[in-house]
């Protein structure tokens, strides 16, 4: 099995600029592929500002940030992926769109190249089958903020090569992370049992059971969770958790999986969370406020 050296990235948004972090600060030459210039420029100027913070606290020594943004590029062409020994594609959660980029970089990329996905919800085998390299196809599924969360789900399938699967194991483990062995269901372990609490506490709000704030607040001192469901929520992305609960309810037939009504109507309004800078808080606000929405 040839060594890994050669990082490539699809999508710089919110999980793709992380993982390109992550390489890059381990070693890899690292290359991230987005649709636009301003895109990826954004987010390897994001990763230079956050590196360049951890210098001024003194975490970080001024030498490796400058090596890390060394071994770091942006683009928009997909054939500067061609010599990259494996590809963690953190694209929109939507199998068509992933399915067109595996197609291609199928035709691109060297027969040894492994391609990892970081879908939340889609299964690895419905990527893998658009490839004619099924076997060198896992999922290596992180957690969001990428520098700072420490599991890696990593997922084969029925068809996934045993060294394949070893040599990406291990290559999460050389990002500093904690990896765990998943089978390919929708949604592997966290996700699995996750996601419906998310979805139940906006039915619970729905039904007024209580207030975002109370079930929030609720949640984190009944349970001692970081962050009640409605932060985690605005943080993961509404359109990404939506697209999520449609995938899941599609495989499971668990309406304990599918978006609730208020979920659909904010992401159709343009509610994404911190990202759109507004969800079920509104992030204009210092600190965010809830979103007052008169149910
Ligand atoms: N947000 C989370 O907490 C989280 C956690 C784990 C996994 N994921 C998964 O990671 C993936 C990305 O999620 P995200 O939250 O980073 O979404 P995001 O919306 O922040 O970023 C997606 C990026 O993909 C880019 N993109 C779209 N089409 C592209 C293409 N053809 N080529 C290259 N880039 C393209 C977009 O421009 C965007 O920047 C999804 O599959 C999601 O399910 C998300």
């Amino acid at each position: 099995m040839p060594e890994i050296k050669r990082v490539g990235v699809l999508g710089a948004g919110l999980m793709g600029s992380g993982i390109a972090q992550v390489s890059a600060q381990a070693g890899y030459d690292t290359v991230v592929r987005e649709v636009s210039d301003a895109l990826h420029e954004r987010a390897v100027a994001g990763i230079g500002k956050q590196l360049g913070k951890a210098v001024d606290k003194g975490k970080l020594a001024a030498e490796d940030r400058d090596s890390t943004l060394g071994r770091l590029r942006g683009t928009t062409s997909l054939e500067e992926l061609a010599e990259c020994d494996i590809i963690i594609e953190a694209v929109v959660e939507d199998l068509e769109i992933k399915n067109e980029m595996w197609r291609t970089l199928d035709g691109i990329c060297g027969p040894e190249a492994i391609f990892a996905s970081n879908t939340s919800s889609l299964t690895i085998a419905d990527m893998a089958a658009a490839t004619r390299r099924p076997e060198r196809m896992v999922g290596l599924h992180f957690f969001n903020p990428v520098p700072v969360m420490k599991l890696v789900e990593v997922v084969k399938t029925i068809a996934t090569d045993p060294e394949v699967f070893e040599t990406a194991f291990e290559f999460a483990r050389s990002l500093g992370k904690e990896p765990i062995v998943c089978k390919d269901n929708s949604g592997f372990v966290v996700n699995l049992l996750l996601v419906p609490y998310m979805m139940d506490a906006i039915r619970a709000v729905e039904q007024g059971v209580a207030s975002v704030e109370d079930i929030d607040k609720g949640m984190r001192l009944g349970t001692g969770y970081p962050m009640g469901p409605f932060t985690l929520s605005d943080f993961v992305g509404l359109d990404t958790l939506d697209k999520i609960g449609d995938i899941m309810y599609n495989e499971y037939k668990d309406k304990r999986y599918a978006s609730p009504p208020l979920l659909r109507r904010m992401v159709s309004l343009g509610y994404q969370g911190r990202k759109s800078g507004k969800g079920f808080y509104d992030y204009a606000q210092d600190p965010p406020r809830v979103v007052d929405f008169g149910i």
